[in-house]
C-alpha cells in the first residue's frame, strides 16, 4: 500500500499542454471550457463539397442503412460529404455532459493506478528477482517509460475534466512475486483499456474522446508487452473488447484503499465481486528451449498446451450485493438482477451465454464454449485477457448497446485467462 504524488508536475502542466480549463457542469447544454464563447458543436455533419456528384445508387441506399453506394464521378476538391466536424469546428477538449466527466474521471483514476502500479513493481522487486523471470534492465527500464507514459495520460484527462479532476489515491496489490506482478499489470491493463473502448463511442466530446483514444491506444501497447514478458501469445483475437464503466470500475474499486475526500465521487456501479475459482494461470515460469512450453518472455511463444479451449469446466463462486468497496470502503455492490441463469462471455466484438450449472447457493458451474467470431474458420471469440460475469438472462448484445447488460449482471465480471 503507497501513495504516488506526482502533483506538482500535474499541476504545472494543466493548462498547458491544452488550453481548455473544464468546469464541471450538471447537464450537457452549457458550453464549458477555454472558449467559453464558443457553440458546442451543433452536429452539423459539414458542409458537401459544391461539386459533390449525386450519388449514383437508386436513392434508397443511404448512410443511415449503412450503404454508400459506389460513385464513378471524383469529388472536387477531394473532400467527400459528410464527417462531423470536418468544417473547422472548434474543438471542445472537454467533457460535455456528466456521462463525459464521469466516464473520463473513471478512466483517469485507471491512470493513476497505472502509474502507481508500474513504478511500486519496479521498487518492490529487485534486479535478481526480475533476472530470475527473464527480464533484464533494458525491461525494467521499459515499464519505467510506462508509467512516464501514465504521467502523460493522467495529465491529459486531469486537463480535460479540469479542477475537479480525481487525484491520486492508495492502492493494494495482490502479488509477491515478479511474473504474478506482470500478469496483474496485463490484467490490470485489460480492463483500463477495455473500459475505455466500452464508452468512447458514446462521449458527447468528440474531440476529448480522441484524445482518450489516443491515450488509450498507448496502454494498449502496453498491455500487450506485458503480456510478451509474461511468455503469453502476444494478441490472440482479432479485436480487442469493450466492456461498460460499471463492469470496469467493478474491476477497478477492490484495489483503491484510500482517496483524497476531494475527489469527486464515482458514479457507476459496482457489481458483486465474482471469483474465477479456477482460473487459467499464466505464471508459472518455464525456461524451455524448443516450442511448446516455454513461457520466458518473448515476442511470441507458441504452447502446445493451450490454458484454455472450448468444453473446459469452469467453476465460479460470487458475493451477494451490500458489501463495501472501493477507496475508504464508501461504495457499496449492489445488483438489479434476478436469480443467477447464464454465464456471459464478453470478448472481441462479441457477448455470448453459456447456462450456469450446478448452481449452489453463490457457486456455479459452467462449460467454455468455442464460438467463432465470423463463424468457422474465422478467430476463436473465446481467447485472450478477457471477461465473464454471471446473469439472469441471455440477452442479445453488440458493442454499441454492451451497457444493457449491466441491469442484468448478478455478479462480475471477473477477468478470465482463456489464453
Ligand atoms: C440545463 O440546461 C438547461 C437548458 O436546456 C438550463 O435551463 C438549465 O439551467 C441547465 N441545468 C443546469 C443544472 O445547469
Ligand atoms: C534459461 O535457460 C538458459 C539455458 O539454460 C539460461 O542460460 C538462462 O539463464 C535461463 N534463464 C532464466 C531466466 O532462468
Ligand atoms: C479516506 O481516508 C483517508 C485516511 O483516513 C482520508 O484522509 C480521506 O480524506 C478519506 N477519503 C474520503 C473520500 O473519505
Ligand atoms: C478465488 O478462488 C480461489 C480458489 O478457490 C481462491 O484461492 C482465491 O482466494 C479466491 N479469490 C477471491 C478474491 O475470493
Ligand atoms: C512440455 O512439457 C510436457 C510436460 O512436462 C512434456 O511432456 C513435453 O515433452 C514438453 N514439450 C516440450 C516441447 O518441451
Ligand atoms: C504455432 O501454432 C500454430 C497453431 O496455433 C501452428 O499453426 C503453427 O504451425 C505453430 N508454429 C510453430 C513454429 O510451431
Ligand atoms: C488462443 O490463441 C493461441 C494463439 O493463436 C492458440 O494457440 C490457442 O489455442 C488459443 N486458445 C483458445 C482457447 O482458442
Ligand atoms: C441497490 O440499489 C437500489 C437502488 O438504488 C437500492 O434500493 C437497493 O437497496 C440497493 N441494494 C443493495 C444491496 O445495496
Ligand atoms: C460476433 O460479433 C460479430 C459483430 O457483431 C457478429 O457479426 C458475429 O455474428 C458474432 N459472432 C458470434 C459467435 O456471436
Ligand atoms: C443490441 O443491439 C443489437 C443490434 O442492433 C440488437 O439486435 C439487440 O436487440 C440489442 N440488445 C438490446 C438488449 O437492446
Amino acid at each position: 500500500m503507497r501513495s504516488l504524488l506526482p502533483l506538482a508536475v500535474v499541476a504545472t502542466a494543466a493548462g498547458t499542454a491544452l488550453a481548455a480549463i473544464a468546469i464541471r457542469q450538471n447537464n450537457g447544454t452549457e458550453t464549458m471550457g477555454g472558449s467559453p464563447t464558443e457553440p458546442a458543436p451543433s452536429g452539423n455533419p459539414g458542409t458537401p463539397g459544391p461539386s459533390a456528384p449525386p450519388a449514383s445508387g437508386t436513392g434508397t441506399e443511404t448512410v443511415s442503412s449503412g450503404v454508400i453506394p459506389p460513385t464513378t464521378t471524383p469529388y472536387m476538391p477531394y473532400i467527400p460529404p459528410g464527417g462531423i466536424g470536418v468544417n473547422n469546428t472548434p474543438p471542445q477538449y472537454v467533457a460535455l455532459s456528466d456521462f463525459d466527466w464521469q466516464s473520463i474521471n473513471l478512466a483517469l483514476n485507471q491512470e493513476w493506478i497505472e502509474l502507481d502500479l508500474f513504478n511500486y513493481g519496479l521498487a518492490k522487486f529487485s534486479v535478481q528477482d526480475f533476472q530470475d523471470a527473464g527480464l533484464y534492465a533494458e525491461d525494467r527500464f521499459l515499464i519505467q517509460f510506462m508509467a512516464q507514459q501514465e504521467i502523460g495520460h493522467a495529465m491529459l484527462l486531469s486537463n480535460i475534466l479540469g479542477p475537479y479532476a480525481a487525484k491520486p489515491c492508495t492502492y493494494r496489490y495482490p502479488f509477491n512475486t515478479v511474473r504474478e506482478y506482470i500478469d496483474f499489470c496485463q490484467k490490470l491493463t485489460r480492463f483500463g483499456e477495455s473500459g475505455v473502448y466500452g464508452f468512447i463511442e458514446h462521449l458527447d466530446s468528440r474531440p476529448a474522446a480522441q484524445l482518450l483514444l489516443q491515450s488509450i491506444t498507448t496502454e494498449a501497447r502496453q498491455q500487450m508487452i506485458f503480456r510478451q514478458f509474461l511468455g503469453l501469445f502476444p494478441m490472440p483475437v482479432w479485436f480487442e473488447t469493450g466492456i461498460t464503466q460499471s463492469m470496469a470500475w467493478t474491476l477497478l474499486a477492490p484495489y483503491l484503499v484510500s482517496c483524497p475526500a476531494e475527489n469527486p465521487r464515482i458514479a457507476w456501479q459496482n457489481f458483486p465481486a465474482l471469483n474465477v475459482t479456477n482460473n487459467p494461470d499464466a505464471t508459472p515460469f518455464v525456461n524451455a528451449s524448443g516450442i511448446g512450453n516455454n513461457t520466458n518472455p518473448a515476442i511470441t511463444n507458441n504452447r502446445s498446451e493451450p490454458l484454455s479451449f472450448g468444453g473446459r469446466q469452469v467453476d465460479f463462486s460470487w458475493e451477494l450485493p451490500g458489501r463495501p468497496i472501493g477507496y475508504n470502503d464508501s461504495y457499496r455492490t449492489n445488483t438489479t438482477a434476478g436469480p443467477a441463469k447464464f454465464v456471459a462471455w464478453v470478448s472481441q466484438l462479441n457477448t455470448t451465454y453459456t447456462p450456469l450449472e450446478n448452481i449452489n447457493g453463490q457457486s456455479g458451474t459452467t462449460t467454455q464454449p468455442d464460438p467463432r467470431v465470423f463463424g468457422d474458420d474465422t478467430a476463436p471469440v473465446i481467447n485472450g485477457t478477457m471477461f465473464v460475469a454471471i446473469v439472469d438472462q441471455d440477452i442479445a448484445i453488440t458493442p454499441a448497446n454492451i451497457s444493457e447488460l449491466n441491469s442484468h449482471i448478478v455478479a462480475g465480471p471477473a477477468l478470465y485467462q482463456a489464453g
